[in-house]
């Protein structure tokens, strides 16, 4: 089994412990650090909307807490409830987590955004977010650090 369909399969079984009541929809995400360990997210929700956050940043806080500071791939698979992993779709982070993830992650960083087992897609960080914001626009002229 290659590492991106075991990490797939992992975000599977964390997309089962989402708690999304207000849009149904369940993601789960599964992160290797370079240590070799892996951490599971999910989504979390709140009845003020704002404060929810998604599978990927929970899975990435958690290995933040550990310790983690290096990491190599993520696999993230979302869909609504109900409906089957064979039915799902291709599920990409969005934009926040990407931001989140060039504060930890090198351009290189694979991203494995997946329907399921077959059908996923890998992306490089770079390629999702490419000329991000990070701690070098903080340094440069002007940025008053
Ligand atoms: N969501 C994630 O957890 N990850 C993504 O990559 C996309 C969106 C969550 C946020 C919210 O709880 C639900 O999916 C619908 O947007």
């Amino acid at each position: 089994m290659t590492e991106a369909v075991k990490l797939i399969k992992l975000a599977e079984e964390a997309r089962e412990r989402a708690y999304a009541p207000y849009s149904g929809f369940l993601v789960g995400a599964a992160l290797l650090a370079e240590s070799g360990k892996i951490y599971t997210g999910c989504n979390i929700e709140n009845a003020a909307l704002g404060p929810s956050n998604c599978a990927e940043r929970t899975a990435f806080f958690k290995a933040i807490y550990e310790g983690e500071r290096g990491f190599s791939m993520i696999a993230v698979v979302g869909r609504a409830a109900g409906i089957p992993a064979e039915k799902g779709e291709i599920c990409t982070p969005c934009g926040v987590c990407r931001q989140v993830m060039a504060e930890f992650c090198r351009p290189d960083f694979v991203i494995v955004a997946a329907a399921d087992e077959k059908r996923w897609k890998a992306y490089t960080l770079q390629e999702l977010l490419p000329a991000e914001f990070g701690a070098q626009n903080l340094t440069e002229k002007g940025a008053g650090i």
